[in-house]
């Protein structure tokens, strides 16, 4: 086999035995390293996509509690699932694994599998969730390419590629293959993952800490703060909402769950509209209140304005209440009227959790 142009001259053997070193001696010691179950090392691998390790550590032991094997979670209602993600965020990764999962029991005996074809088959399961339960629970030669690995790798061998391409990560799970020891893959690839979180960082990377330094391009050239290369993503569109905190004369308040798609599915939230005038939103409110619910209601000042940033979209939510006395609306499956105790049991996003905490301070 021909050497990939940019491994031509790069110390390998003294590269891969430097990391792992490094590796073994410095690693932090976090719930998931306890062990290598690939249920477990899945969990995590799928938490820790867009998520920071120490938001990441309580949610995984909430969750290994609740859900402590793969069958626990298979059988799990979608609603307690959704209750121990919540505040996570891009709730599709919960409900992805509860179906992968549910296939791996009835596929594949409960085994998760072991090859990146049959494992890449699965629900939720891209090539970095699959080269990094290979590597890490199976001890497989397989790359798991991210943003942080790639961001090490550029360095390392001074690639000036656009990371934010998907041509770019096929480039650097290339390279891997030829720069993956045979003998402990496990702790390579999350040597590249632990150097980029711990030294080689995204604007300070700490060069004369790094176990690896004296066979960084990068580093020799001066270039390390120049990489790696990330054109920027498109502004995220803004989106004006009005929200409804509805009370009724029990002190109960209505909520609804999201549809079954789209942003944040199957999660409960307060009542709520976008806005497309330049108006405040309460006449759209008292109409929607008119149409949706049969309800008359007079709205008057705000009680909150909320903003969440997710990543292509920023909501910028203007929040009212109103208590209705002699009007009812009907509860149905998607829409219950709760207590501020019993609403502790339903998954919220987080912008609407604010919501919450703001009534209760209140109430
Ligand atoms: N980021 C992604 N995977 C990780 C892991 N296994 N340990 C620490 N940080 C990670």
């Amino acid at each position: 086999m021909t050497q990939h142009k940019l491994l031509q001259n790069f110390e390998i053997k003294g590269y891969q035995s430097a990391l792992i070193e490094w590796f073994d001696d410095n690693h932090r010691s976090l719930p998931w390293r306890e062990n290598k179950d690939p249920y477990r090392v899945w969990v995590s691998e799928i938490m820790l996509q867009q998520t920071r390790v120490d938001t990441v550590i309580p949610y995984y032991l909430n969750f290994m509690r609740e859900f402590p094997s793969l069958e626990d979670l298979a059988t799990a209602e979608e609603d307690r699932l959704l209750k121990a993600w919540e505040g996570l965020g891009y709730y599709s990764r919960v409900r992805n694994l509860q179906t992968a999962v549910r296939e791996v029991v009835s596929e594949y005996g409960g085994q998760v599998p072991k090859t990146r074809a049959e494992i890449s088959t699965l629900k939720g399961i891209g090539p970095y969730t699959a080269g990094a339960i290979l590597s890490i629970a199976y001890g497989k030669p397989e790359p798991a390419v991210d943003g942080n690995v790639m961001r090490v790798l550029s360095r390392v061998l001074l690639v000036k590629e656009d990371i934010a391409k998907a041509k770019t990560r096929k480039l650097f799970e290339e390279i891997l293959y030829e720069l993956i020891p045979q003998l402990d893959p496990s702790a390579f690839n999350q040597g590249l993952m632990e150097l980029g979180a711990l030294i080689c960082t995204p604007t300070s990377p700490g060069c004369l800490l790094c176990p690896v330094r004296t066979y960084c391009r990068a580093y020799h050239a001066g270039q390390e703060h120049n990489l790696p290369i990330k054109s920027k993503k498109k502004k995220p569109i803004e989106k004006k909402m009005a929200a409804l905190v509805l009370i009724n004369k029990n002190g109960e308040v209505l909520i609804e769950k999201r549809p079954e798609i789209g942003l944040l599915a199957r999660l409960w939230h307060f009542p709520n509209i976008e806005i497309t005038q330049e108006q405040s939103g309460v006449e759209e409110l008292v109409s929607f209140c008119k149409s949706e619910y049969d309800a008359s209601v007079e709205i008057d000042t705000p009680i909150q304005f909320v903003q969440h940033v997710f990543s292509h979209l920023i909501w910028n939510i203007t929040v009212y209440d109103v208590t209705i006395e002699n009007q009812s609306i009907e509860e149905t499956e998607t829409r219950k009227w709760v207590s501020w105790k019993q609403i502790e049991q339903y998954a919220f996003p987080v912008s609407h959790q604010k919501i919450i905490e703001h009534c209760k301070k209140e109430a």
